[in-house]
């Protein structure tokens, strides 16, 4: 590998997208959680490019942000200010070509599905000929709009020809140009100053070079497998239909990997499914979230940056963001986990039960009913239906902590800042406004009253005023 040429990836990115109808710049527009460009740089990368710049214009500085976070100095951007067209793309790009990059792999933005193994062979095929310039060609459903691949007698490429320029019978070629290329650098260098202007869009068409690289030792070309791989986005339409295509590719994967994935889950690329790991119907996993070896995650469940460890159990409706769940927890139905709730093995979290900020110990059980914010749960408590941490005073949150084994009874409020000793038992009913010691009996109720016979009465009572 080390002796081969270099390959540098140039993705050409500074057109506005106008059809997106967006203030957000198209390559920038998300699909399974990521940017478009993000896509098209991870093909250039896994296809051997060591190097990757991206021609920016509309929208730029956005459009760098997104790339030097998402990957830092592997990715070079080079602006161009006008947008002249494919081929001034091109040249903008090549000052920040380095001078021992030999091939070049030449992609649009737009482009998300690309298949990386697909580039690669393209990149071997050019290597392995004496050729300036190797392409892929497609046969789309629809051929409008696109640039039409000539052929010479011998079937040889002998140029590209835009659409707004075809002659009627060239309109009726069928073969396209999804404009993905790999270039000799020093052929390219040279070639990108020899093309004009000279068309019904007065633009620099990078396609002119393939016809000067039909001439300078020929075209090699191949065709893609699937046309979908090379489709370019447009709008939100096919933006829409691309995201199906990937969620699809994604789950397929995971499926490869021994999670079972139903048909309907939307497991976004940057997601990790370990495997006997089972997501539903209609679950929705976002960001960082990782999902542990044989864990449940249960149908209409959507999680964003939630780690879940081996073995847990989410049933159906669980809502979770930015929180970790133990081996073997139990959460759901209807759970709202909100940021850093932080659940050890063996708890369990039942049906609308909304925590946060909020550690659950191992084994800890709120089964029902309660809102557990800003607190510290010990081991192996309970907290009982309709508890409440009243944690916010208008200005400021406070936490409340319960110690292991300890017992909550249910509609218990509990005013934060407070303390609940261990193996404590608070009674049902009770407003807890001072800390409870260990093993502590807390009690805070009116005292009940039977009045012997007297339900008849009032009923009469009530009647008798409700006629009047
Ligand atoms: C281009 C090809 C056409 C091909 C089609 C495939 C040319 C002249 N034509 O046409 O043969 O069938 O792609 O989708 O290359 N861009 C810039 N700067 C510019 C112009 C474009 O960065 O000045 C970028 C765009 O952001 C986009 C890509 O280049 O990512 C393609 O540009 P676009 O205007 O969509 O080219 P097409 O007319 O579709
Ligand atoms: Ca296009």
């Amino acid at each position: 590998m080390s002796n081969e040429p270099r390959v540098t990836a140039i993705v050409l990115a500074a057109g506005q997208g106008t059809r997106m109808k967006s203030a957000l710049p198209k390559v920038l527009h998300p699909l399974a959680g990521r940017p478009m460009i993000h896509y098209v740089v991870d093909a250039a990368v896994q296809a051997g490019a060591s190097d990757v710049v991206v021609v920016t214009g509309h929208g730029r500085e956005l459009v760098e942000a997104y790339l030097e976070k998402a990957f830092g100095d592997r990715v070079r951007t080079a602006v161009q200010a006008e947008q002249l067209g494919t081929g001034h793309a091109v040249s903008m790009a090549l000052p920040q070509v380095r001078d021992d990059a030999g091939l070049l792999l030449l992609l649009c933005g737009d482009t998300p599905l690309l298949d990386a193994s697909e580039l690669a062979a393209l990149v071997g095929q050019l290597r392995e000929s004496d050729r300036p310039l190797a392409m892929l060609t497609v046969r789309p459903s629809d051929p409008t709009g696109y640039g039409r691949i000539l052929r010479d007698g011998n079937g040889l490429i002998s140029g590209i020809r835009e659409h707004k320029d075809c002659s009627l019978e060239e309109r009726a070629i069928a073969e396209t140009n999804p404009g993905v290329y790999v270039a000799r650098a020093p052929f390219l260098r040279d070639a990108i100053t020899r093309i004009r202007p000279d068309n019904a869009q007065r633009e620099l068409y990078l396609t002119d070079v393939v016809a000067l690289a039909a001439k300078a030792g020929g075209v090699s070309s191949t065709l893609v497998r699937e046309p979908m791989n090379v489709a370019g986005i447009n709008d939100r339409a096919q933006l829409a239909e691309a995201e199906d295509v990937l969620y699809r590719r994604i789950a397929d994967a995971h499926r490869r990997a021994g999670a079972t994935v139903r048909t309907s889950a939307r497991i976004d690329a940057s997601v990790i499914v370990e495997p006997d790991a089972t997501i539903e119907h209609h679950v929705v996993l976002r960001g960082q979230t990782r999902i542990g070896a044989g864990a449940t995650i249960d149908a209409g469940s959507v999680l964003t940056d939630v780690t879940v460890a081996a073995g847990a159990n989410l049933k159906p409706y669980t809502i979770a963001t930015s929180s970790r769940i133990g081996e073997k927890a139990q959460i759901g139905p209807f759970s709202h986990l909100r940021p850093d709730s932080d659940i050890d093995q063996d708890a369990h979290v039942g049906n609308f039960v909304e925590t946060k900020k909020t550690h659950l110990g191992k084994g800890a059980k709120a089964n029902h009913l309660a809102y557990l914010g800003d607190g510290d749960i010990g081991a192996g408590a309970n907290i009982g239906a309709g508890t409440i941490f009243c944690n916010y005073d208008g200005f400021k949150k406070h936490r409340t902590e319960i110690g292991e084994g300890a017992f909550v009874g249910s509609d218990s409020q509990l005013v934060a800042p407070v303390r609940i000793g261990k193996g404590a038992y608070v009674a049902t009913g009770t407003t807890v406004t001072r800390d409870v010691p260990d093993d502590a009996l807390a009690i805070a109720r009116v005292k009940q009253d039977n009045k012997e016979g007297y339900a008849s009465k009032l009923k009469a009572r009530l009647a008798a005023g409700s006629k009047k």
